[in-house]
Order: structure tokens, then sequence, then C-alpha cells
């Protein structure tokens, strides 16, 4: 069956599932939306709550469906899965969201599905690497989430500090989304300066610090939030949002989504974000920026942190 470029499906209606499928109503990149959950009533719910904003946006046909409606969905967004707890890490979730994901990548392998799976659940490195293995789609063809919504963070913390539009901020943060991932400081760029020459025009010489408490703000963001209303789910919206458009509109655009790691920095045969060019096939070609000696340690070592827990669950 051709692929339908303006259908989307989201698999999974908790707090992100349903807080994505409202951006994404609102966003009008597609024309058919299908929510699939394990509880069909939450998802006919869901639906029928988005679908009454409709008139305020735009028509679309919004439904809960079921793994058979797949067939000819442009993107299946994947966010079902347990949430993080107060206390708990991303990776403490491994043992419950690993079963969801390969019992959820079963049905969709069962039918003819062209398109993009874009993987949400936590641990989303974890998870977007079992899902590429269950499913054997190219890699291309299977991205997670990844750290698109930390380099968000880490865009509005610098817009913050320095006074400008995040989105004239150009920075990531890349490898895990979680605990081990990194800021490439060496390869950020303010309107086109360097970071520390921009920080110096705005009156701030003090780099060390603000980089520490810059970076210790995006990394620690998931719990500072969990902690205070038991979830997060707006901001991780709008990265999947903007990942959907990349893909639906083919725009080429550069984010760190995680993807199949093919020896780039010399790591391999794991999942991990570094910027990557998104179109209509997913991951078109990864942009090794580069890093300083430190920031590649902190790669390797965010590598080798997701490689150990995929080793202790295989
Ligand atoms: C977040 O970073 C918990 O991964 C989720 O908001």
């Amino acid at each position: 069956m051709a692929v339908n470029s303006r259908k989307v499906v989201i698999v999974g209606c908790g707090f992100v599932g349903s807080a994505s499928a409202f951006a994404l109503m609102q966003s009008k990149l597609f024309s058919e939306m299908v929510l699939i959950d394990a509880d069909q009533r939450r998802a006919e719910g869901e639906a029928m709550d988005i679908g009454h904003g409709m008139a305020f946006a735009s028509p679309m046909k919004i439904y809960a469906g079921t793994y058979d409606d797949i067939t000819d969905a442009a993107v299946i967004v994947i966010t079902a899965g347990a949430n993080q707890k107060p206390d708990e890490t991303r990776l403490d979730l491994i043992r419950k969201n690993s079963a969801i994901m390969k019992s959820i990548v079963g049905e969709i392998k069962k039918r003819e599905f062209h398109g993009i799976l874009l993987i949400v659940s936590n641990p989303v490195d974890i998870l977007t690497y079992i899902a590429l293995k269950e499913s054997g789609y190219p890699a291309n063809r299977v991205i997670g989430s990844g750290t698109v919504l930390d380099t968000g963070r880490f865009r509005y913390e610098l817009g913050e500090h320095l006074g400008v539009d995040s989105r004239s901020v150009h920075a990531y943060i890349i490898g895990e989304h979680g605990d081990s991932e990194l800021a490439a400081w060496s390869d950020a760029r303010i309107g086109g300066l360097p970071i520390h020459d921009f920080c110096e025009l705005r009156g701030h010489y003090d780099h060390d610090a603000s980089m520490d408490r810059i970076f210790n703000n995006v990394r620690n963001s998931a719990y500072e939030i969990i902690s205070r209303k038991h979830a997060t789910y707006y901001g991780i919206a709008m990265a999947v949002c903007r990942i959907c458009s990349a893909i639906v509109r083919d725009e080429r655009s550069i984010m760190p989504v995680s993807s199949l790691m093919t020896g780039e920095y010399g790591i391999q045969d794991v999942v991990l974000s570094i910027p990557s060019v998104v179109d209509a096939n997913g991951i078109e070609a990864v942009v090794p920026i580069e890093l300083s000696e430190k920031e590649l340690d902190a790669l390797r070592n965010s590598a080798n942190v997701l490689k150990k827990i995929i080793q202790e669950n295989s």
C-alpha cells in the first residue's frame, strides 16, 4: 500500500502520547491521526477530546484505531511504556519498557509498513536500538527523539542567559538522552559567533561557572519537573512535532535525533544522538561535528554506558 504522507499513528496515549497528539493536531502537519493504546477506551477518549479542538484549528480525521490502521502511515510515533517516577533514572525503566517495545514492534511487523518509526518512550536510545533490531527495518527508518528535547532545553537556557531568541542559538546536547549526555560546547555558536565571544559581548566572562550551571540545569530538567508535577510531556510533545515536520515536509533539518552509530567517532552498534539531517526517509546523513578531546571522551563514555545496558538486557 502506498504511504500517505499526511497520516500519523501514535502508539501510547499516556501523558506524552496525548500531549503529542494535541500538539500535532494544532500543527496541521497531518490530515489523519490514529491513536492506539492498550486501553482502547482511553484512546477513544483522547481522540474525542482532541477532536473537539479541531473546530479551532483545522480539519483532520482523528480516531482510536488498531494496528490494522498503520499500513499506509508515514510515521508511527511510539510513546507507550511506564514513565519515570521521582528518584528513578530513565535507564531504570528498561525492564518494564523493553517488553512493551518488543510487543509493539511485533504487531507492526505483522503488517505492511513503509514509513518511519519514531521512538519516544524511555530509555529512548535503548528502546530505539531494540525497535531497530526487532523490526529489521533499515536504520534510516528507525529513529529516536534522542536529545532533540535536551537541545531545546539547552537553547532555551542559553537564550535566557544571553538575552537572545533561542532559535538563534546553534548548540547541541548529544549522546544518551539521559544522565551521560554532554553539551557540545566547542561547536556552539550564537548568531554565527563562537559562544564565548557572544557571552563577552553580553558582559559574561565567567565561562566555566556559567557552562556548568547551564548544562546541569539542562541535564536535571526532567528530574526537576518530575519532582514537581510527576511527568514531563509538553516539551517532548513539541519536539515530536518538530521531528514529524522535518519528516513530513522533507525538510532536511539538522537535529540530534538518536540513530544507529556506524563508526562515527569510533562508535558503533549503539543508538545515541548526534546531529543528523532528517528528511522524508528519516535519517539522510549524520553530521559529525567537531568535538574537543574532553567532549569526545564524554561521548564515548555515553556510548559505553548504553552498550553496557544493551548487553545486560540481551
Ligand atoms: C524528559 O527528558 C523524561 O525523558 C523525559 O523530559
